[in-house]
């Protein structure tokens, strides 16, 4: 369980990106997080793993307090938080699984890493995420010779080797045609299913957003407006999000809520919704 309690972030000019922002996302869940550019979704993912440092407010995962952790404790946390990039992030010039080995710098030690030894263990866990995410037969080439699908999908196996409670992704699918943006949210759900992990994804696209996560959270000038099941993101929220506009085409249909993806081989699995989680219009 991911807990943030009334989290609050200045930066040093402008004013605060997150206002009291308090969610709780449980091990399983996948949370869509949208809102317009520059409403604090990477400011919030960011805070979560302190790689921005909250102003006030507190980030507990389970019992651990993230926010009260000193630098070391933080590196050993940070373990526990895998991070998925629009931009990959991986090192061009490397292999494919030598990018995945790196998930696993947070367990090896830097020295030991920068020699290349990974212990055996880490290597037969790489193997094992590059086949999860269809990529067993690319683990010799460079990153640099993949397809955005390829790259993101090694990010995936790079977040999960590292064996994470919390997925944080940023705009995964942002640079990916349709189909494969498809394939790769359904890539994530289906892995925090699998793996009980905990996740926030920040997403644009409204459509793909509901068609796979089962809570979509909306942010607006820092602060949440919206929390509840994507059937429940009418017309009414998107205006709360991102302000008045004509949304009849941006929504799925609610006609075609219970259908899932199109392509009928490919499901998104979709984990049973709590009971207890109602929208949420705030
Ligand atoms: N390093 C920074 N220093 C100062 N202000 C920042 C910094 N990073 C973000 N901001 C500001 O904080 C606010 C939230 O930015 P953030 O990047 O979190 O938004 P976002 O929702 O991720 O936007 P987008 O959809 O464009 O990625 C914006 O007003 C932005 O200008
Ligand atoms: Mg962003």
């Amino acid at each position: 369980m991911l807990t943030l309690s009334r989290l609050t972030k200045r930066y040093a000019k402008g004013d605060a990106a997150l206002t009291d922002v308090s969610l709780e996302v449980p091990a399983g869940q996948v949370v869509g997080l949208i809102g317009p550019s520059g409403a604090g979704k990477s400011t919030l993912i960011r805070c979560v793993n302190r790689l921005v440092e909250p102003t006030s407010g507190a980030v507990r995962l389970g019992a651990l307090d993230v926010t009260a952790l000193s630098r070391s404790g933080l590196r050993k946390a940070r373990r526990r938080m895998g991070m998925i990039f629009q931009e990959y992030a991986l090192v061009e010039r490397l292999s494919v699984m030598e990018n995945v080995l790196s998930g696993r710098l947070g367990y090896v030690g830097f020295w030991r890493a920068f020699l290349r030894r990974f212990p055996q263990a880490d290597v037969d866990r790489a193997f094992a995420v590059l086949e999860r995410v269809g990529l067993l037969d690319h683990v010799d080439k460079r990153a640099d010779e993949l397809s955005g699908g390829q790259r993101q999908r090694v990010g995936i196996a790079r977040a999960l080797v590292q064996e994470p409670d919390l997925l944080l992704v940023d705009e995964p699918t942002a640079s990916l045609d349709p189909k494969t943006s498809r394939q790769i949210m359904r890539l994530i759900v289906e892995v925090c299913a699998e793996r009980q992990l905990a996740a926030i994804v920040n997403i644009h696209d409204v459509a793909l957003a509901q068609m796979f996560v089962e809570r979509i959270v909306g942010l607006k000038a820092g602060r949440i407006v919206f929390d509840g099941p994507p059937d429940t993101l009418d017309a009414a929220a998107l205006t709360a999000i991102y302000g008045e506009e004509d949304w009849s085409r941006t929504i799925r249909d609610a006609d075609d809520a219970d259908e899932g993806p199109d392509e009928a081989d490919e499901e998104a699995p979709r984990a049973p919704r709590p009971a207890a989680l109602g929208a949420r219009a705030l």
